[in-house]
């Protein structure tokens, strides 16, 4: 089974260039279903989970051409409109097929995504959302069933912003009949991607990025090329990783505010931070400062980032508190920091890490994939050498993850 060595104490010295984001490609290669035009996508990212969403459109009709770097995607045949589970249960954004089959073809039977390592995972949000829209909608063996002749436009509002729900009914919207308003909307800069390509296909849609999305319903969509954004988490990753390993680098292909308050949380614990327009320069000179964080929504602290940010607070000077408010249970990166070394407590959705001055390499196993980000980052960290097992949890996320430490000088080898 394939496994990373990481051999701790190198600075980091050089300039990254972002993927695009996972998180953002997975909507826009599905929002191909909204049209019978040709849609094009450049700037995904090369990995499992892409290439999972890809098999779930090909098997759905999708016709698919990857050239020159860039993906064309063509709706005009599909003739199934079902998600099977052996797709579903591998990914849970495949139910974000749900809005867009439902809006161009009113059915769709969708297997549910069922609970992953870090939480339940429920998609009530998302089918209260098609219901409000005019969707009859049941549940049968394990399915999610859907019909609808035409949605109907009218306003939403989420009992909490989540993304998945609200990029599924900002899709299904766009094709219903008059006016649509979402309310209590995720913010995150995956929505505001997912609604410019949209918006490229001739949607009408005002306010993604804010609370409140208006959309006014079109019949039809047209062809549009757009490129993905580049990886926030991937960004936040390497910013994360300099700040523990000491050095200087430069994240280039990410607008600085896309990272949330990372980047501020980074200077409170002592890095310096040089913003630019187009991603931002960190460098660390001395060992971090403990700083005490709570994962929020969007423009709050990522939850995507919480096990990394463990990982850093784990040599940090001083006492952390970590609290994890949007997955019930996203702290199993703790017990596995720990075989590094790291002092972390965990109680009642808070984890309590205590720096110490430098973790100590070991054997260690990824159990999701920012959970297995923090392992490499505790392997940065650590003397001598970390071996972190199944990282194919890794490789759902991040594309080539460890040529580009390798680029920044980590000394990092992928075992196959
Ligand atoms: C997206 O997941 C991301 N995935 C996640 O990234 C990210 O952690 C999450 O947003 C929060 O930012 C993709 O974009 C593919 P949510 P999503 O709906 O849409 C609960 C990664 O590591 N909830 O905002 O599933 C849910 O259980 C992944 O890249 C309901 O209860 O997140 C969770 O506790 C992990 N009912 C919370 O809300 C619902 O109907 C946030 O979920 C929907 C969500």
């Amino acid at each position: 089974m394939d496994c990373i060595d990481v051999y701790g104490g190198r600075p980091l010295e050089g300039d990254v260039i972002l993927s695009g984001a996972k998180n953002a490609a997975l909507p826009l290669l599905i929002a191909s279903l909204l049209t019978d035009a040709v849609i094009e996508l450049k700037h995904v990212p090369d990995l499992k989970d892409i290439r999972t969403t890809l098999a779930l459109l090909q098997h759905l009709g999708v016709e698919i051409e990857h050239r020159a770097g860039a993906y064309r995607l063509s709706a005009a045949n599909v003739a199934c409109f079902e998600a099977p589970y052996e797709l579903v249960s591998t990914m849970r954004a495949s139910v974000l097929v749900l809005g867009p089959l439902l809006a161009r073809f009113g059915q769709v039977k969708v297997s549910l995504p069922g609970g992953c390592a870090i939480g339940a995972r429920p998609i009530q949000y998302h089918l209260m959302g098609l219901e409000k829209l005019g969707a009859e909608i049941w549940l049968e063996n394990g399915y999610v069933i859907a019909k609808a002749n035409r949605l109907k436009g009218t306003t939403i509002r989420f009992d909490f912003p989540s993304v998945g729900a609200t990029e599924n009914i900002l899709m299904a919207a766009v094709l219903a009949e008059g006016e649509t308003v979402l309310e209590n909307c995720a913010c995150e800069p995956e929505i505001v991607d997912l609604a410019n390509l949209l918006i490229k296909m001739g949607a009408y849609i005002t306010g993604a990025g804010t609370s409140t999305i208006l959309i006014r319903g079109v019949t039809k969509l047209h062809e549009a090329t757009h490129a993905v954004m580049g990886d926030r988490i991937e960004a936040g990753t390497f910013a994360l990783a300099v700040c523990g390993t000491g050095g200087a680098i430069r994240v280039m292909g990410i607008a600085p505010e896309a990272l949330g308050t990372l980047l501020a949380v980074c200077e409170q614990c002592g890095a310096q931070v040089e913003r630019f327009e187009d991603g931002f320069g960190m460098k660390a000179t001395e060992r971090m400062r403990a700083a005490s964080i709570t994962t929020e929504p969007y423009p709050g602290f990522p939850t995507d980032m919480q096990a990394q940010f463990m990982a850093l607070m784990s040599v940090a000077g001083g006492r952390s508190y970590i609290t994890e408010t949007i997955f019930e249970n996203r702290f199993m990166h703790c017990s596995e920091l720990a075989r590094l070394g790291a002092d972390i407590s965990v109680g009642g959705g808070i984890a309590t890490v205590r720096g110490v001055p430098a973790l100590s390499g070991a054997e260690v196993m990824a159990t999701d994939l920012r959970a297995s980000a923090s392992l490499i980052l505790g392997g940065l960290f650590a003397h001598g050498c970390t071996r972190v097992n199944r990282i194919y949890h890794l490789d759902r996320g991040y594309e080539r993850i460890e040529e580009k430490f390798r680029a920044l000088g980590a000394r990092i080898e992928r075992r196959i």
